[in-house]
């Protein structure tokens, strides 16, 4: 299926937004924190074209039968739904009167931890940044992305995912400080030192929209409230102690550790230790997740125990969880015998190694 078959025009142009996977720094994003992703191969390429009748038309070459199409006018959260909403929440935010084409290429496994909704959101906001808006910035488009999810899908995520999809480059890890949003590029060359990093995709999918990471987010809220902080950026580990509710303690104290481990890893992936040392911190955000922010899985918990068993030197889950993927640091000459026991009877989990990609960018 091509953009010519089905919309009887070329596309304008075609525009690319990777996935990420985060090293470390999970829900840190929306307490102001630090994060640390990458970005990686798998991508959405958005082709897209201005039309003339007003209507929005989305299709998706992974769902052959499906062609969305409705007036702009008529776009508000909930109509579109499902993915035409990430397309559609990004399209309003532009002077759009005359319509637009879009048709989605992508290979980022949905539900899996690994931004899929912010690689549509993130290709689509690029391509009309250039084709309408070139005065906007990178840090424009990241909250045009992230309104898309909040306002528009209402996933109360914060700027991690727009933020990686959008910044990363190639070779190296993002270092973002979520607050004053100043980045560093972290050089991550993980091979050179004979290691990889596995990608653990357990294939039970998650969805933000509900429940659980709305939960974790208004719990982090009323921890902060609860010490006279803005934001748990703010508090420390001493201060954490002093909350009186057991799970608000817990939750804040996921964050503000976390929030060291990601200084811990970037300080030793700039230092000039050996990458190794990385691993036991991304273990112990794992138990964090886990037992702290209780938002692991017995699938992850079981990827991570039988990983490190196997000789892995760290792993951890990543993404909002309820699900979805793990990450495992593991020597290069242990990688098929760490790919073989961490899969289950059947062994139907997909794996993958990731190598830092570039942010999105436009391809023609
Ligand atoms: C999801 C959200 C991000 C971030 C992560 C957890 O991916 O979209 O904003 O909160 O979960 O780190």
């Amino acid at each position: 299926m091509t953009f010519r078959e089905l919309f009887g025009a070329d596309p304008e142009g075609v525009w690319l937004a990777p996935g990420r996977a985060n090293v470390i720094g999970e829900h840190t994003d929306y307490n102001g924190g630090y994060v640390l992703p990458i970005a990686l191969p798998h991508r959405v390429l958005a082709s897209v074209g201005r039309r003339t009748d007003g209507l929005l038309s989305v299709a998706s070459v992974q769902q052959p039968g499906v062609h969305v199409e409705l007036p702009m006018t008529e776009l508000r959260p909930g109509n579109p739904g499902g993915w035409a909403g990430y397309v559609a929440g990004v399209a309003t935010q532009f002077e759009l009167p005359g319509g637009l084409s879009v048709l989605v290429d992508g290979d980022v496994p949905a539900g899996a931890g690994l931004s899929s909704s912010a690689a549509v959101t993130c290709s689509v906001a690029l391509a009309l940044r250039d084709l309408l808006r070139p005065d906007l910035a990178v840090d424009d488009l990241v909250d045009v992305a992230r309104r898309a999810e909040n306002d528009f899908v209402g996933a109360p995520t914060g700027i991690l995912d727009q933020s990686a999809s959008l910044l990363c480059r190639a070779g190296h890890a993002l270092f973002l400080d979520t607050r004053d949003r100043s980045t560093a590029h972290v050089p991550l060359d993980l091979a050179a030192a004979g290691l990889a990093l596995l990608v653990v995709d357990t294939g039970h999918t998650h969805s933000h929209a509900d429940g659980g990471y709305g939960d974790r987010r208004r719990e982090c809220e009323a921890a902060a409230a609860d010490l006279g902080v803005t934001a748990l950026r703010d508090a420390t580990v001493e201060t954490v102690a002093t909350i009186a509710d057991d799970v608000l303690r817990r939750r804040a104290r996921h964050i503000v550790t976390e929030d060291d481990r990601v200084l811990e890893v970037v300080r030793l992936l700039t230092d000039g230790s050996d990458p190794r040392a990385i691993g036991p911190v991304l273990t112990a955000g794992h138990a964090s997740l886990r037992d702290d922010f209780e938002i692991s899985t017995p699938e992850l918990d079981a990827v991570v125990d039988t990983a490190l068993a196997a000789g892995a030197h760290g792993a951890r889950m990543v993404g909002g969880g309820f699900g979805g993927s793990a990450i495992v640091l593991v020597d290069t000459g242990s990688l098929d015998a760490v790919t073989a026991a961490v899969q289950p009877a059947g062994g139907t989990y997909r794996t993958f190694v990731a190598v830092p990609g570039p942010g999105a960018h436009r391809l023609s």
